[in-house]
């Protein structure tokens, strides 16, 4: 069994004696542990039910701590860091000697992330304090599903593989709602491998570097075509029927018989309750979700990114 709280002195604690901890970020919920502990980053696998070779992303509390996981970190590397943490971004840099195989999965680089939710800035801080020297985490759901932004779907989706001992550390929802940009900086220039809230006009204006985009260098599970599905099925830009679940811009009216699942006014909105709505089409038993998808660049280049995954058969 495991157990929700808000106690996170405990939490640390926890992470410290080898546990699991769910815990909110401004992205998604992560499912952390101990980034230097192979038997506690194992459980991580087990409860997610996710290939091995995937690697994770440590975070840590603040980018002094860059240096234990990253080497020949590149000066673009270090101005990102310098504007955007903390925040969603994830930075892939060289590894040290710290960042074993069972992070990296085998690779010769490591994904670091210093996330800005103040519960998890906390439980960072105080990891560190005990003597932790990252937490390693994925997003907090069964692998190939829909990220989690509430301690609530957390608990649904994974309270029953966690074991006496973790814990899901409840705060505030995650109020971006998809996950972290993911940005290669182990070449001469940077490439976004995930796209999210930081986009690449934000990068190339504080790097002054091109930024490439959709590069497939490394391996990124978020890059394998079915990921971030519900049960229902997905379909984008079509005309609702009705039954089905419907997901769109507040300006989007919905048909007679249809369900509505949310009414963003903005991108910003759109992403923040994306994940959610598929949760609740599930909830509610649904067998089809129409999204349509959000235009423009930047944020919505990103939920589209997801909507993308989400349909794909
Ligand atoms: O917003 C986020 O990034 C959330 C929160 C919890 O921080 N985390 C997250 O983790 O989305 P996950 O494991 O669901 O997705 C992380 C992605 C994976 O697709 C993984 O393959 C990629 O990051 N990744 C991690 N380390 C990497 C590396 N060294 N090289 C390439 N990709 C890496
Ligand atoms: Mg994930």
């Amino acid at each position: 069994m495991s157990k929700i709280t808000t106690d996170i002195e405990l939490a640390a604690h926890a992470l410290a004696s080898g546990n699991l901890v769910a815990f909110p970020t401004e992205t998604v919920y992560g499912l952390g542990a101990d980034a230097t502990n192979p038997v506690a980053v194992a459980r991580i696998y087990a409860v997610k039910g996710r290939p091995l070779n995937h690697p994770l992303i440590v975070h840590i509390p603040s980018a002094d701590f860059l240096t234990s996981w990253a080497k020949d970190i590149p000066k673009y590397a270090l101005q990102l860091a310098d504007s955007f943490w903390p925040g969603p971004m994830t930075l892939i840099l060289k590894r040290t000697e710290l960042a074993k195989d069972f992070i990296t999965g085998s690779q010769d680089s490591v994904g670091v992330r210093v996330p800005s939710h103040p519960v998890s800035q906390e439980l960072l801080a105080r990891f560190t304090e005990l003597g932790g020297k990252g937490v390693a985490a994925p997003s907090a759901n069964k692998f190939g599903r829909v990220s989690t932004t509430s301690s609530v779907a957390v608990m649904e989706d994974l309270a029953g593989s966690m074991q006496e001992g973790d814990l899901i550390l409840e705060g505030a929802d995650s109020d971006i709602g998809i996950e972290s940009t993911i940005i290669d900086c182990t070449g001469s220039t940077p490439a976004i491998l995930r796209p999210g809230a930081i986009t690449s006009d934000m990068i190339r204006k504080v790097t002054g570097l091109e930024v490439s985009e959709g590069d497939s260098r490394v391996r990124v599970s978020g890059s394998m075509d079915k990921h971030y599905s519900p049960m229902a099925k997905v379909v984008l830009d079509e005309l609702a029927q009705p039954g089905d679940g419907l997901i769109a811009m507040s300006d989007v009216v919905t048909p007679q018989g249809v369900i509505r699942l949310c009414e963003p006014r903005t991108v910003e909105e759109y992403a923040s309750v994306l994940y959610s709505s598929l949760r609740l089409a599930d909830q509610l038993k649904l067998t089809r979700v129409v999204a349509i998808s959000p235009s423009g660049d930047g944020l919505a280049l990103a939920i589209r990114n997801r909507l993308a995954k989400a349909s794909a058969e």
